[in-house]
């Protein structure tokens, strides 16, 4: 097999796709467009999504790219020799251009091929879709795969489970695939397969066949063109070609490795807690550059993705103290990655000096508060009785120091305690349920200011969606909304401009709805009890699981924050200014408030 570093890795597999007709596109945003269903782009396919329902993208149908992704469902396993929160993802795809009897002999050439990755074929081992009610077995790849080399007993048929892909938010393209695995050791058993956890295969590659549109209700519709997407994750490739143990023993940490012994004058193996401690720094410093350093560039904050961002950073900068990192080495080690990735991702370099300062920033007020924190956390864990750490002590120690509740909880962990949960988000609910109080209160008081008119057209906005729901498609949903005070602007997800005859039954609908002087209810209640109750809006993975519902009869179910008009009979009369294109596949409305 051939060696390879990041850098000749990336381009082996960028320009053998540029030599079968494809064009290689840069790397789009980590903070996701027109997708509320997700906070970070999480595969390569992601940013393709319109390409893949039809949109006609510019550069053709064939790409090839690597994609920038974060995933933070398993945060809290950064440390072991698997998990990272940023990835790369290296990928090639085929919008309504070749398929499965081009894209199959090709990555066979691109595996066992000496000129690209040379894998001997005797260590490839595939997996393809079995079928079931829906999908048929796919014989096509297998016989593909046997045509290739592949020997048969190393052609697996596994089910929906193992070899179906997508869609990557709760909606959109998706379908069978076939697996690609490096064979490392025997199997466990006769009935071990590549789906089976115990090591003996190790997936390399995925190939998926997009047929399918998973709707909002769940079913798949055939899409209008037959896709592939392709997804190969650029550190594990590289473990796989250069033998390194861990993605951590490649050169994508190397530099950052060096620095982190210069200023700390320890070593990463020299323990089981240090090698644990600079895991978690080195992943989540890197996570935090390259979302402080995005075209979209975040800031950490309380909400979103700014709060998964100073989260990570707020861990590093806990971890670092471990070890002995002092203020602004995460400044150093992100400058090293700067260095190592920016041939790559050039929008770091032009974002350096933002990613240095909000880097020594959020270090800063987290160094504040950790020290305040700790302090009182040392504290109160002393007079606990029991080995449970209430919750309602982990809410004010969110409250008043900043402790983000995954801090309490590991530290509370470490000395063999369980957190509170449910009783931390019940004391979360009850603190916001105050303070909306407090803010109604304000309300009622004041004079008319601009405050009431945006929320009046904020309950004009629930009112549209549920219009535009009923009136084009239950499909419709929101991607966008923006409110000044003198009108409301709603992105929605919609094929085609609507008719004139359309705009004015929305106009009706909703003007129906504000003529019953119908009451807007708002009440507080776990995400999953919201879904279950088929509230529409953004279900986020972030902590604090407790949403915001606003009801307006049966008409219109959000999860929203607030605030809303007291019933709809005070928004006057509600009129569309403009229906207008705003990008592919989503339309944009603008409307107003007349009052009468
Ligand atoms: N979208 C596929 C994946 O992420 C290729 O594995």
């Amino acid at each position: 097999m051939k060696n390879f570093t990041s850098d000749s890795l990336r381009e082996t597999y960028l320009s053998f796709f540029e030599s079968k007709g494809h064009k290689r596109i840069p790397s789009a945003s980590l903070i996701p467009e027109n997708d509320p269903t997700v906070l970070f782009t999480t595969a390569g396919m992601h940013p393709l999504v319109p390409y893949l329902l039809g949109e006609k993208h510019p550069a053709g149908t064939r790409l090839t790219d690597v994609q920038k992704c974060v995933r933070t469902g398993d945060i809290d396993e950064v440390g072991d020799d698997k998990h990272c929160t940023f990835f790369e993802m290296l990928g090639n795809w085929s919008l309504g251009d070749y398929f499965k009897k081009e894209m199959i002999p090709w990555s066979y050439e691109f595996l066992t091929s000496p000129e690209y990755l040379g894998i001997p074929v005797e260590s490839l081992a595939v997996s393809v879709f079995e079928g079931d009610d829906t999908v048929p077995r796919d014989e096509e790849a297998a016989s593909l795969w046997l045509e290739c080399g592949i020997k048969p007993e190393n052609i697996y048929y596994l089910p929906r489970s193992a070899n179906w892909w997508g869609p990557a938010g709760t909606t959109g393209p998706c379908g069978p695939d076939t697996e690609m695995h490096i064979i490392r050791k025997p199997k466990c058993s006769p009935e071990c397969n590549p789906s089976c956890n115990c090591g003996a295969f190790m997936e390399i590659w995925n190939d998926v066949f997009m047929q399918y549109n998973k709707t909002e209700g769940g079913t798949y519709e055939p899409l209008k063109q037959k896709n592939v997407d392709t997804g190969m994750g650029l550190e594990r490739t590289l473990c796989i070609m250069t033998g390194a143990k861990t993605v951590y023993d490649t050169d994508l940490f190397e530099g950052a490795i060096a620095k982190l012994n210069e200023l700390t004058g320890k070593g990463y193996l020299d323990d089981e807690e240090t090698t644990k401690a600079y895991r978690i720094v080195l992943d989540h410093t890197r996570t935090a550059t390259f979302l402080l350093g995005d075209v979209k560039g975040i800031v950490p904050s309380n909400t979103d993705q700014g709060y998964v961002l100073r989260r990570i950073i707020r861990r590093a900068v806990r971890y670092g103290r471990k070890i002995g990192l002092k203020d602004g080495g995460l400044n150093e080690i992100a400058k090293v990655f700067i260095e190592k990735y920016s041939g790559v991702y050039p929008e770091l370099k032009e974002n350096a000096a933002k990613i240095a300062q909000e880097l020594a920033l959020e270090e800063e007020k987290f160094s504040k508060t950790l020290e305040g924190g700790l302090k009182e956390f040392n504290k109160v864990i002393t007079h606990i009785p029991g080995k449970v750490f209430p919750g309602k002590t982990a809410f004010r120690l969110y409250d008043t120091f900043g402790f983000p509740f995954e801090i309490t909880k590991e530290l509370a962990e470490e000395q063999g305690f369980d957190v509170d949960k449910e009783g931390y988000e019940k004391a979360f609910a009850e603190h916001q349920a105050k303070s909306h109080a407090g803010s109604e209160q304000k309300f009622a008081c004041g004079l008319a200011d601009h405050k009431e008119e945006t929320t009046r057209l904020h309950t004009a906005t629930h009112l549209l969606h549920a219009a535009l729901k009923k009136v084009l498609s239950e499909d419709v949903a929101q991607k966008g909304s923006n409110i000044t005070e003198e009108r409301l602007r709603f992105d929605f997800n919609f094929p085609r401009p609507m008719t004139p005859e359309e705009i004015s039954a929305v106009e009706d609908m909703v003007n129906d709805v504000i003529k019953q002087n119908v009451p807007v209810v708002m009440k507080e209640m776990p995400a999953d009890e919201a879904k279950e109750q088929n509230f529409v809006g953004l279900f986020s993975n972030k902590y604090g699981e407790i949403v915001k519902t606003y009801s307006i009869g049966d008409f219109s179910r959000e999860i929203c924050g607030g605030p809303h008009a007291a019933s709809t009979g005070e928004l006057g009369k509600f009129k569309i200014t403009k229906e207008q294109s705003s990008s592919a596949g989503i339309r944009r409305i603008k409307a107003v408030l007349i009052k009468d």
